[in-house]
């Protein structure tokens, strides 16, 4: 069994669960977007509701990147931890007036409109303040994600974006405005997305509706297409980096873009999965009917992906050389949910065994929960332990 390497005798003084982070692994993700999109008219805005730690998020910013937000606190998270304000994109199917003026107070790159009464908002409290406010239509395209269906998004039953019949009511309230202005179009079909076809149809979706908008006499200057590059959930050491060439090359394929355009990306996942690990020790392990159950002192508190979408995650013991035996892995929470993976094989445990579940930088640490009165976990990294 092929195992990644991490610095045992360090784990051993710190108090488990914990989150570890590779910070070579995050540099090495980031350099290969950067060569990817530099010298071309792209834009990467690292979706901060993926990881916002503040470690993570200086990292990601000192690369020149931009940010995309969901919540006027992400905003002001963003701004803290170094994205310029002229490169945060803001996104949400329910903005606050207190986030709205957040944004407003901070001149950020767009908001994302994702309602018409939204768009209206938008327009009253930028008038109150005598701004302009930046708007990007987020379109729902009503292309498949393929991917989990709580993190699809871009079906017309989905909650989020406007349907293609808002166009005309959206321009219209946008030319009869002075505090609007259209910058483009935004998309996000969903997440975890393997397939790179749907990036293909998300494609040829964006050149049908950019016709419409053409012929309405709008034009488009910034494309976003949102986030939902999947890895490789299965062979953490293996695939640690997503496949960035092959995603970008759709775009540059499928999506011609015109003199002056810009086209904009929200990666949050493929940017900081893999160089995250939920570190945990055995408690017990404990004999069933059927089954042993390996119990371990991280539960779905720590990390809901397995409970909330029936998530794999690739699990190891990173202390032991033992036989192989097959396991449930459990948390110690009272919810029959709190499973993090059902009969695989892992080397024999003993009481106090690292337990390392993979690929957990990303909608790991941001969607801890203090249910059952749990301490949060820490985060250490890498460079720094
Ligand atoms: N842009 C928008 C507007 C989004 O809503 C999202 C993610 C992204 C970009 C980033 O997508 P990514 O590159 O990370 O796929 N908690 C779920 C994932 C929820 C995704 C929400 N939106 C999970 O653990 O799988």
């Amino acid at each position: 069994m092929i195992k990644g390497t991490f610095p045992i005798k360090k784990f051993d003084a710190l108090e488990t669960p914990f989150y570890y982070y590779d910070i070579e692994l995050l540099h090495k993700t980031l350099d290969i977007i950067k060569k990817e999109t530099e010298n071309k008219p792209y834009h990467i805005h690292y979706a901060i509701k993926a990881n916002s730690n503040p470690r993570i998020l200086k990292e990601i910013a000192a690369y020149g990147f931009g940010a995309d937000c969901v919540s006027g606190n992400e905003v002001l998270r963003a701004l803290e931890y170094g994205f310029p304000a002229e490169k945060i994109a803001f996104a949400g199917v329910g903005k606050t007036d207190r986030e709205i003026n957040i944004g407003l107070d901070n001149d950020i790159f767009s908001f994302n409109v994702e309602s018409l009464p939204e768009l209206a908002r938008i327009d009253f409290l930028a008038k109150q303040k005598g701004k302009t406010a930046n708007v990007a239509l987020r379109i729902n395209p009503n292309v498949d994600a393929h991917t989990h269906k709580y993190i699809t998004t871009g079906l017309t039953e989905n909650k989020f974006g406007l349907n293609e019949q808002d166009i005309p009511a959206a321009l219209q309230i946008i030319t009869q405005s002075a505090h609007l202005s259209l910058i483009g179009i935004h998309f996000h079909i969903g997440s975890q997305i393997t397939d790179l076809s749907s990036f293909e149809n998300l494609c040829v979706r964006f050149l049908e509706l950019q016709q419409q908008f053409n012929e309405k006499g709008a034009t488009l200057k910034t494309i976003n297409v949102g986030g939902g590059l999947g890895i490789n959930y299965q062979h953490p050491n293996h695939c640690p980096i997503a496949d960035f060439e092959a995603y970008f090359r759709v775009f540059e394929k499928y999506l011609k873009l015109q003199d002056g355009q810009t086209l904009h990306f929200e990666l949050g996942r493929s940017v900081v999965a893999s160089c995250g690990t939920l570190i945990s020790r055995v408690i017990y392990e404990k004999q069933g009917v059927s089954k042993k159950f390996l119990i371990i002192d991280a539960g779905m508190t720590d990390l809901i992906r397995p409970a909330l979408y029936q998530a794999f995650h690739h699990i190891e013991n990173i202390s032991s050389d033992g036989g192989l035996t097959k396991y449930d892995v459990v948390g110690p929470i009272c919810e029959s949910s709190d499973v993090f993976v059902k009969d695989i094989w892992l080397n024999e445990a003993q009481r106090n065994n690292l337990i390392a579940i993979r690929s957990a930088g990303a909608y790991g640490e941001v969607m801890v929960s203090q249910y059952n009165c749990r301490e949060l976990p820490k985060s250490y990294f890498s460079d720094t332990l």
